[in-house]
């Protein structure tokens, strides 16, 4: 696959089937993944692979109860994470498919075929595990696996994760991100973004680069 295509169409990809995700396809995405570049090289990173049903059984009700945790503390358990308070409408619609879409993630969490589970240490930056997960995610599309970069459980029920996971708790790891993996019901597309013009400048702060990049440069 055309590296361009992998980085314009590699997407939140949340509804997957059920189906299995063959081991040498899943073993080359973390093997793409730690070719990634890491503060000083230092690698400080774990990936556990889940694909029993009774693990992902105990994460899938763990994800939920994260995500609804999540929904409450930060939105008041509204089911549009607050999108109808977003003053642009197709921002607000944007949001409400996202939701939409998290909230069949949260439910069906136990079906995805695989997770992995990302974990880092020894990171002051707390940054250096993004450039892994996202090459794994992009490996993950070159070989037509849908993946999700999620975060809730890491943060929101990191305990009992460790518990199930049989991870030890006093050598400093904590759980990044779960990556959902899966191939998807749905169809592959370029990601929707706010246009490079309108984030981007050139040389000093608010000087505009006028490049005209209303659309993506890259197409099917
Ligand atoms: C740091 C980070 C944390 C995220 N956490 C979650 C999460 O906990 N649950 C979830 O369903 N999606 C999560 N996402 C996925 C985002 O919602 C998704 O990448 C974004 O909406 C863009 O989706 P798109 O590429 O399909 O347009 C997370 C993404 C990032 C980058």
């Amino acid at each position: 696959m055309d590296v361009f295509e992998a980085l314009y169409t590699t997407r939140a990809m949340r509804r997957v089937s059920e189906n299995p995700i063959p081991e040498d396809v899943l073993r080359q995405m973390v093997d793409a993944g730690i070719r990634a570049p890491s503060g000083s090289n230092r690698q400080g990173w774990k990936f556990i692979l889940v694909t029993d049903q009774e693990i992902r059984n105990q994460l899938g009700d763990l994800y939920r109860a994260a995500w609804d945790f999540y929904v409450k503390e930060f939105y008041g358990g509204t089911s549009d994470l607050g999108a109808s308070n977003v003053i642009d409408d197709e921002k607000a619609e944007q949001v409400i498919r996202i939701t939409k879409s998290a909230a069949w993630l949260s439910e069906n969490f136990h079906k995805v075929p695989a997770m992995f589970v990302v974990l880092s240490r020894n990171d002051p930056t707390g940054s250096s595990i993004f450039p892994a997960i996202w090459s794994l995610m992009l490996a993950g599309r070159a070989h037509g696996v849908g993946t999700c970069l999620t975060t809730v459980l890491g943060m929101f029920k990191p305990e009992k994760a460790f518990e199930i996971l049989n991870i030890p708790s006093d050598k400093g790891w904590k759980i990044d991100a779960v990556v959902t993996a899966g191939y998807p019901l749905g169809k592959w597309g370029v990601a929707k973004r706010t246009p490079v013009d309108e984030v981007t400048y050139l040389n000093t702060w608010g000087n505009k680069t006028n490049w005209n990049l209303e659309e993506p440069l890259w197409n099917y």
